[in-house]
Formats: structure tokens, C-alpha cells, sequence
């Protein structure tokens, strides 16, 4: 990717990229839904990356171009927000421009192996590769927590998309052959190694955040919040209601809120002893609770989609020990458990591929893609020349 964005910034726009910089896409193992609920995740960073080269340009204006399509779109950078992928870019260098770190004007040509609109957070991995690239471009100091924070407001305040802060986390602070635990209300991260093999089905189900689920489910958590509140007056986040007392929860709410309270409060119990399960190496009481966790999305939050399911059950069938939906849902992927990964997974992995695909093209008429996850590396510079 860093050689396609460089030698598409010079057909673009003649000349060397000032600098280059990129960030991986996610899946996020456990916990779902329970960052914005102030709750932990497990997350962890996948070998797609999107990569963003750099030049300056004219004060005022951004040009901008993907090896998606090739085409240069010129914009206001302080004007009316376009649509599309590009204001993602304008969001950053906004965010980037109120904390006095954007340059003036700026090229940027994007390329990137992380599929868009698969809850894999290609959002994240763009928004925090182009804040990189702009800060450093400007010349300006960026740490990691501040990295994360551009990348967060950019999507949340500029796009609209009123998300939590698990993919702007992971994407900066990913690390190589590690999940993250990220407890969302405290901002205390714990690297956890991932000693498992597991698979990455991609349905091809597009969704949109924008499009107002996420937004609905978002607004959901809040009114029952306030709601135990009237009971619980100190209750900060929705995830900070204890596991324990979730037949008390059970009485206060009712309907569609208790639905999506109890998913918050279960899943925030499934994500902490997930991390724990896997950091002691026991992968397959780590799967049941996979297991569990997308069951939960599937009936309480409503988050997930036919295709998704169908997935979870085939791969299930077929010996995973566990799958589940990953990012957002409604669509996109599903994470499956192989097993340890020292314990030579070869026909139970290919069981797994073959049912899946079978069940899938039954139902579909063809095949999802799937992949083997690696836990890669965050954000970081890449090299300008190319040798
Ligand atoms: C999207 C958001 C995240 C998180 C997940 C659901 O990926 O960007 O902040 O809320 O959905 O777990």
C-alpha cells in the first residue's frame, strides 16, 4: 500500500509525497457496543492498512485522491462538507486546524486493502493515517492520545457519526501478535497476546453508520440510563451497571431499553473475563464466550443480519469454537475461533472454510471471502522514497 499511495501521489500530482503515513483496519474480538457505553473492548489490529502520502498544496484547499478511483477531487477545506469518503479528510483537517497542528492547504493520494463499509473500521484507519500524515506535514507534534483524539472528533463531530473511541484506539495503538484490552470509561489498555487461529468471513452485507441504526441504539442506551439513574443517581455509564444485579435491571426497564441494557451490562462482564481467558492461553472457554456475545447481539441489541448468522451457525456446526459478528454489524463480518494456534487446526480450519462457503452459496448464490487474522502493528510513518 505505502508504494501504491506514493506512486499514485506522483501521477496525481507530480512529484514526491512530503510525508507518508499509515494505519491498520480492526476486529474487535469481544465487546461490542460497549465503548460508548463507557465499557471495555477487545480489539486488535489487522495486517489491511490504509496508507495516506502527503504534500503541500494551495492555503485553503485540500486535493484528493484514492486508488479507488483515481479521480482528484478539489476541495474547501473551511467550507461546505462534501460527501463521500472525502470528508472524513476535511473532518481531520479541521479537528487538526482548531488545535493549531493542520498545514495550510495539503495533496493527499489514499491507499488502502481495508474494505470499506465491512466492520473493519476503515474509517479509523483512514481518519488516523491522514491525521498522522497532515500533523506531520504541518511540522506539528501529535502523540498518541492526541493522534486518537483528532481521529475521534473528526468522525464524531465532522462526519456525524456519534462513535465511541475503539477504532481510533486500536488503529493507533495496535501492537503485533496482540488484542487490546480498552477500558473505554478510564482510557487503561492492557496488551493481551492472541495465542489463537481465527478466521475472518466477509459477507459482503455493506451497512452505512451513517444511515441512523447506530445512532438509534446510541440514543437507546442513553434513555435507559437515565432511567437507573432515577434509582442509581451515581451510575456514570451504562456499563458500569454490575453484572451481579442484572435481575434489578430486569425489573427497572422494559421492552426494547432492557434489551439493549442487558446486552451492554452481560457483554461488559464477557469482554473482561474474555480478556482474561485468553491472556491465561484458555482459548476454548474464550470461544464460548464468542458464542455468547453474539447471541447477545443478535437478540438483545438487534445488531446483527441473516447473512451473519448464517456464518456463525455454519462455522459453529463445523467445529469453530466460537464465532461472532465483529464491528458494528448489521452486516460485514464474522469472526471465527479455529482454536489455539499451537494446536494444528489444519482439517478442523478447513471443515470450517468448506461449511461455511457451502451453506453461504446455498443460500446466496456465492461465497464469502475469508481470510486468516494476524494481529499487525498501529499507525506509524512510512518511508517517502521509493527504492
Ligand atoms: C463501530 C464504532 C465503534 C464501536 C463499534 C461497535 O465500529 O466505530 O466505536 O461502537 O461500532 O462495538
Amino acid at each position: 500500500m505505502r508504494t501504491q499511495a506514493i506512486a499514485l501521489f506522483h501521477r496525481a500530482f507530480g512529484g514526491s509525497p512530503g510525508t507518508v503515513a499509515s494505519a491498520p483496519g480492526r476486529v474487535n474480538l469481544l465487546g461490542e457496543h460497549t465503548d460508548y457505553n463507557g465499557g471495555p473492548v477487545l480489539p486488535m489490529a489487522i495486517s489491511a492498512r490504509t496508507t495516506v502520502a502527503v504534500g503541500p498544496g494551495e492555503p485553503g484547499w485540500l486535493e484528493l485522491v484514492s486508488a479507488r478511483d483515481g479521480v482528484v477531487a478539489r476541495v474547501r477545506w473551511d467550507g461546505v462538507m462534501p460527501d463521500g469518503w472525502t470528508r472524513y479528510i476535511v473532518g481531520v483537517q479541521r479537528e487538526l486546524a482548531a488545535r493549531g497542528s493542520a498545514p495550510r492547504g495539503a495533496r493527499l493520494a489514499v491507499a488502502s486493502d481495508v474494505p470499506v463499509g465491512g466492520g473493519l473500521s476503515s474509517s479509523a484507519a483512514l481518519t488516523v493515517s491522514t491525521a498522522r500524515a497532515l500533523a506531520d506535514l504541518a511540522g506539528a507534534d501529535l502523540p498518541p492520545a492526541d493522534l486518537i483524539g483528532v481521529a475521534h472528533r473528526a468522525e464524531a463531530n465532522q462526519v456525524g457519526v456519534r462513535c465511541g473511541i475503539m477504532d481510533q484506539t486500536i488503529a493507533v495503538r495496535g501492537r503485533a501478535g496482540h488484542a487490546l484490552l480498552l477500558e473505554c470509561a478510564t482510557g487503561r489498555t492492557r496488551a493481551i497476546p492472541v495465542r489463537a487461529r481465527l478466521l475472518l468471513f466477509d459477507t459482503g452485507v455493506r451497512h452505512q453508520l451513517g444511515d441512523g441504526a447506530y445512532n438509534t441504539r446510541r440514543a437507546e442506551c442513553e434513555a435507559a440510563l437515565d432511567i437507573l439513574r432515577l434509582t442509581e443517581p451515581g451510575l456514570e455509564y451504562l456499563a458500569g451497571w454490575p453484572a451481579r444485579r442484572v435481575q434489578t435491571l430486569r425489573r427497572l426497564l422494559s421492552g426494547t431499553l432492557r434489551s439493549r441494557a442487558l446486552h451492554v451490562v452481560t457483554e461488559t462482564a464477557r469482554t473482561r473475563a474474555g480478556a482474561d481467558l485468553l491472556s491465561r492461553g484458555r482459548v476454548r472457554a474464550f470461544g464460548r464466550l464468542l458464542d455468547a456475545s453474539h447471541e447477545s447481539c443478535r437478540r438483545q441489541y438487534e445488531c446483527s443480519a441473516p447473512e451473519l448468522d448464517l456464518v456463525v451457525r455454519a462455522a459453529r456446526r463445523a467445529g469453530a469454537w466460537g464465532a461472532r459478528l465483529t464491528g458494528a454489524g448489521w452486516g460485514g463480518c464474522v469472526l471465527a475461533l479455529v482454536g489455539a494456534d499451537s494446536a494444528r487446526p489444519g482439517t478442523r480450519e478447513e471443515a470450517i472454510r468448506a461449511a461455511v462457503n457451502r451453506s453461504f452459496l446455498r443460500a446466496y448464490g456465492r461465497e464469502p471471502s475469508v481470510t486468516v487474522l494476524r494481529a499487525g502493528p498501529g499507525a506509524r510513518r512510512e518511508r517517502v522514497q521509493l527504492e
